[in-house]
């Protein structure tokens, strides 16, 4: 008889539980040297250039154009003389054509369209693959669906093309902040010239390609790179009949500033301090996870993010009890890694200010806690970042940082919550944490934000109005009310 060998009466536990790298391949794009302007379809051999880096590793990956007075130009003259002939008058059911082929396009070569996100953005994998694409293609789709029902959504209005629309967006979500200005306005007739943000060109150039491949007739959609220099010569430009722009409040504030009295359409979408509201009766655990959601996706690098926490007295200590549990696991380092939650900070000038917020916030008697983190030694990288005992007359608790770092208050009541939510100069989003639905609509008709998340954050639809009250700006993005800033309709 053999003797039966005895199990150990435990499996062996691994001493450690770490992930093994999980790198996407950078293989899938393929960059050029240099990129010009995309003016009236054709690449234009830019005056002036500059390098375009990986936050993450400081390398170098291109040399693109700082578009000059005469590159806007000449692309909008481009966009004119499109717009005149042909593309305005072009049916609806001809426009939506060329936008369900761009969305089909960008969901086929998502892929190679995600990798250069990361790279050139900082942000992880994972979201520019499960996030930013997927919804960059959607608003497409969404508003292709438009093109050719604009009578039924303004009816007895006529509605038409406004003209030449100049396009300023920010490094935050590149790629999709060019579909949300993109696509409405494609639908609605117009024809553009689109600035990306100065970091964040390369898939704005990369899109050119899918325009080239969609077809879309020369001069509709023109792309100028550069800085804000080039964003004030297209928004000064005689030739534009309306500005959209997504970014900060100061240049937001300029640009109405510029535009008051030339009888040229403006939409600005622009900062946020949001507030994230926790009832003692919510399910915690999830609120944990949506709190970790609102501030640190995207390195907080968002415009809506949860900034500000509000935690009933009442379960103030287990929530950021579990709050700080939560964030030791957060993995944060090189974006193309599919387990990386945090990736690296868009850029040394944003890194700075957020160094500079977290230092005030040290100053002014605010606790800091920091999981412990191993950085990479090259790149941009902030530690997520929690402070509790935070006053609200604080600059964490008013500023926009727009980095991982979240400012812990609290309160009693309802009505204190609503009344501390609404201290702020900015009003675009809100997140209301509780299991009682009558609540949820209480809070929502008092809270002075554009979109009122309950016991979820940070989601986005296309089919859904997206936009602020008091200094985040206005007009609206996303469903029905986003074509509006892309129509004249009869009064
Ligand atoms: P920014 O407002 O300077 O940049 C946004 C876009 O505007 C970029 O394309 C830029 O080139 C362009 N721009 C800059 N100056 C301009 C001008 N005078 N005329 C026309 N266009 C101009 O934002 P920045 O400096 O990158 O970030 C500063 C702060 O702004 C951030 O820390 C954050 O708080 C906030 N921000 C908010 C965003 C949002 O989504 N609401 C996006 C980006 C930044
Ligand atoms: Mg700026």
């Amino acid at each position: 008889m053999t003797d039966i060998e005895k199990k150990p009466d435990r499996a062996p536990v691994p001493k450690e539980w770490t992930y093994a790298p999980a790198p996407e391949s950078r293989d899938v794009v393929r960059l050029q040297e240099r990129y010009g302007h995309f003016i009236a379809g054709e690449w234009v051999e830019p005056s002036d250039t500059y390098a375009t880096i990986s936050p993450a590793s400081e390398e170098t990956l291109a040399t693109v154009g700082q578009g000059t007075q005469e590159d806007v130009d000449r692309a909008v003259a481009a966009a004119r003389d499109a717009y005149a002939n042909g593309w305005s008058s072009l049916p609806g059911s001809e426009r939506a054509k060329y936008l369900f082929r761009i969305a089909r396009i960008l969901q086929e070569r998502s892929r190679e369209f995600a990798v250069l996100e990361s790279l050139n953005g900082g942000k992880p994998i994972k979201e520019s693959r499960d996030v930013d694409l997927p919804l960059a293609a959607a608003h497409f789709f969404y508003y292709a669906g438009w093109a050719d029902k604009l009578e039924y959504a303004f009816p007895n209005r006529k509605p038409g093309p406004v003209g030449v629309a100049g396009q300023i967006i920010p490094w935050n979500f590149p790629l999709l902040m060019l579909a949300w200005k993109l696509a409405p306005a494609l639908a609605c007739g117009n024809t553009v010239v689109l600035k990306p943000a100065e970091t964040t060109p390369l898939t704005a150039l990369l899109f050119c390609d899918v325009l080239r491949q969609a077809e879309l007739p020369p001069g509709v959609v023109n792309i100028v790179t550069g800085d804000g220099r080039t964003g004030a010569a297209l928004v000064d430009h005689d030739g534009v009949d309306k500005i959209a722009f997504t970014g900060s409040t100061e240049v937001g504030k300029a640009i109405q500033r510029r535009l008051a009295g030339t009888g040229k359409k403006l939409t600005l979408e622009l900062g946020g301090k949001a507030a994230n509201i926790v009832f003692d009766d919510c399910a915690l655990d999830q609120a944990v996870e949506g709190i970790v959601n609102g501030i640190y996706f995207n390195q907080g690098h968002v415009c809506c993010a949860g900034s500000r926490l509000f935690a009933q007295e009442s379960i103030y200590e287990p929530l950021v009890e579990k709050l700080k549990r939560r964030l030791e696991t957060l993995r944060v380092g090189d974006p193309l890694d599919k387990n990386t939650d945090v990736g690296a900070i868009n850029s040394k000038m944003q890194l700075d200010r957020i160094t500079e917020l977290v230092e005030a916030g040290k100053e002014e008697g605010a606790e800091i806690y920091q999981p412990p983190c191993r950085l990479p030694e090259k790149g941009y990288w902030f530690v997520p970042t929690v402070f509790t005992n935070v006053a609200q007359s604080y600059r964490i608790a008013q500023e926009e940082i727009f980095g991982p770092v979240l400012s812990v208050l609290t309160f009693r009541t309802p009505e204190e919550a609503v009344e501390k939510a609404n201290n702020t100069p900015y009003g675009l989003s809100a997140g209301v944490w509780t299991e009682k639905g009558s609540r949820i609509l209480w809070m929502a008709q008092r809270l002075r934000a554009g979109v009122v998340w309950a016991n979820t954050f940070n989601r986005f639809d296309p089919t859904s109005p997206f936009g602020g009250y008091k200094e985040s700006g206005f007009g609206r993005e996303g469903g029905r009310h986003g074509l509006e800033p892309y129509l004249r309709v009869e009064e």
